[in-house]
């Protein structure tokens, strides 16, 4: 990479894989995470579904149709049912893999040589009454990371579009790190956050780049920017210039590389 492509600042965003590495790895799979791991990703963002059987599974999709061998809802199947089927052939640099669980995410992620924070996204909670926030702060007590001494030194974010979804979290576990996500006027303007005690706003790539002053008007409450997905070298110089504090792309090494200071 030449020197000039490099993006320097004081402080540069911290990189969070998007799904893993999943550019080059089959989203979700332990595949991916491993490899955005190694390429040096601060980061690591999931999406958490409940099966019928109540564990918390990595998938974004309400179905395991696009990313699978099979088919079907992924809350009207067991934990093994899904085991039944391969999550990482689909893709074209995939091997076989089987569907990740929360708790197997979390015990790579601490586990790994290099320290590495763990960015849940909770998926439709509200129609779960509870249930998904319940089982999910369960997982992060067991592993003893959901009551962090600082937000710095969290190892566990909660992310969601569902405002109900962060008030929960916030609510039975104040001490972790939230994130509202969304691009409405209200999340943008700081409201929806202040309104369930979210410690930070998580608007597009789309919304960053005709907003800017967003990342300052949060940073001034005290909220972090989350900002997805941020795959592309001018949008990740935009969040760099502009104060983000975390982008999540499906490149961590390349982003990573163009943060790297020379
Ligand atoms: O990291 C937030 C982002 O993942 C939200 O969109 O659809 O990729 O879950 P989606
Ligand atoms: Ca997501």
């Amino acid at each position: 990479l030449p020197d000039a492509a490099r993006i320097k600042r004081q402080r540069r965003p911290a990189v969070v894989a998007h799904r893993g590495a999943s550019g080059d790895r089959p989203e979700h799979t332990l595949a991916a995470y491993e490899l955005a791991l190694a390429q040096g990703a601060e980061g690591l963002e999931c999406d958490v579904r409940l099966t019928r059987d109540h564990q918390l599974v990595c998938v974004h999709d309400r179905t395991i149709d696009r990313t699978s061998s099979g088919t079907g809802v992924v809350s009207e199947m067991t934990l093994a049912e899904l085991r039944e089927h391969d999550f990482g052939s689909w893709h074209r640099f995939g091997r076989p893999a089987q569907v990740l669980t929360l708790a197997e995410l979390i015990t790579l992620t601490l586990d790994w040589s290099s320290p590495a924070r763990l960015f849940i996204e909770t998926k439709h909670p509200v129609r779960f009454g509870g249930l998904v926030e319940q089982l999910l702060l369960a997982e992060l007590h067991r592993f003893g990371i959901a009551s962090p001494p600082s937000a710095d030194h969290s190892r566990a974010a909660v992310i969601s579009f569902s405002t109900a979804g962060a008030w929960r979290i916030r609510r039975n576990a104040p001490l972790l790190p939230t994130v509202l996500l969304g691009d409405t006027a209200r999340i943008l303007g700081g409201s929806a956050a202040t309104a369930v005690g979210a410690t930070g706003i998580g608007p597009s790539i789309a919304t960053l780049r005709d907003h800017p002053d967003a990342v300052d008007r949060a940073a001034a409450s005290g909220r972090a920017t989350y900002c997805w997905t941020v795959d592309e070298y001018a949008d990740v110089l935009h969040c760099a210039r502009i104060g983000v504090d975390f982008v999540a792309t499906n490149f961590p090494g390349r982003v990573r590389e163009w943060l790297e200071p020379s």
